[in-house]
């Protein structure tokens, strides 16, 4: 099976009430230790790439790890881009073999962001490939841009639906009190996201698939784990399963994990090189932290996401 887009994983998500895991990767390890877990549980995935992942691991390596991943699992996975800023990155991914890519135009007023994303999503629909939009302003740190809690604002119910039918998009992204990064939340607070926004917008767009992006639940005992090996992560905190449980259920088709696979993965080789200061063969700890990812994420795909057995 070739890689697939995510109309097909997103009608039937919406449907049965679970979401699709969408998994930043930037590395070999990275990639297998998503897929053997999707694979283990027979999940519809999707990979994504951001502009730094791109820039880090170079488009070509990273499309054929993928591509990779398809041949060995035979599962429907769809290659994404995470947050593209500009027609360029995207169109560069949609001719390079992409079948989904995000225009984040949400920092651009409402006419502007409407304009970028009609321009990507005109060449990427006469290429087959579907695009992601997103309305609203998460806090928080992707590539270069820094948003702080109180810049972010939720997304307006009462304009998803002009938004959507102008630009045309396949899916929209809003931001409902996730954030990106390890540190979503003071601590001793107790996280809540506005599930009713979520509901209001599910209300003025019946059937349309929604995306919850900063929804890693930073899991304490990762946290616990960097801090025990020499590392100083206090007041990490993420989104409760729970809420994006709920999420899922709902209108919510996709949910971005990123940082939760950095936190399995620095845990592992934190904890590695503790226990094992005079090893130096990278396979000796990249095999242990790519199984850390694969566990995570098949615990994230059984009991958050529920898209376990939907390939
Ligand atoms: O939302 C951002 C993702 O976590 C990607 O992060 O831009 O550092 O690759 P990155
Ligand atoms: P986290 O930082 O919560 O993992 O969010 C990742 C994300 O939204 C990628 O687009
Ligand atoms: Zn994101």
């Amino acid at each position: 099976m070739p890689l697939v887009t995510t109309t097909e994983m997103f009608e039937k998500a919406y449907k049965g009430g679970y979401a699709i895991g969408a998994f930043n990767v930037n590395n070999m390890e990275i990639v297998q230790g998503i897929t053997e877990a999707a694979q283990e549980l027979n999940a519809p995935l999707i990979l994504q790439v951001s502009k730094g992942a791109r820039q880090y691991a170079n488009h070509t390596y990273l499309m054929k790890l993928v591509e990779a991943a398809v041949i060995e699992t035979g599962l429907p996975i769809a290659l994404h881009l995470d947050h593209g800023n500009s027609f360029e990155l995207c169109k560069s991914c949609i001719d390079g073999g992409f079948t989904s890519v995000m225009i984040d135009a949400s920092s651009k007023p409402f006419e502007e962001n409407i304009a970028l994303t009609r321009q990507v999503v005109d060449y990427a629909h006469d290429h087959g490939v579907v695009v992601e939009a997103e309305l609203g302003t998460l806090a928080g740190i992707e590539d270069e841009v820094n948003v702080s809690a109180e810049d972010s604002s939720y997304t307006r119910p009462e304009d998803v639906q002009e938004f959507v039918q102008r630009t045309g998009c396949d899916s929209l992204a809003i931001a409902i009190g996730t954030s990106h990064g390890a540190y979503k939340f003071k601590p001793g607070t107790d996280p809540k996201l506005r599930l009713d926004i979520l509901e209001e917008v599910e209300k003025r767009l019946p059937g349309f698939p929604i995306v919850l992006h900063g929804s890693s639940s930073v899991p304490q005992e990762f946290v616990k784990m960097i801090n025990e090996y020499g590392g100083n992560m206090p007041g990490a905190i993420g989104i409760p399963e729970e809420q994006l449980r709920m999420a899922a259920r709902m209108a919510v088709c996709k949910i971005n994990i990123d940082s939760d696979l950095r936190l399995a993965m620095t845990a592992s080789i934190r904890k590695y090189f503790a226990e094992h200061p005079d090893h130096f063969d990278p396979r000796q700890y990249l095999g242990p932290a790519r199984d850390a990812i694969r566990e995570m994420v098949k615990h994230k795909i059984k009991d958050v996401l529920g898209c376990d057995g939907k390939a």
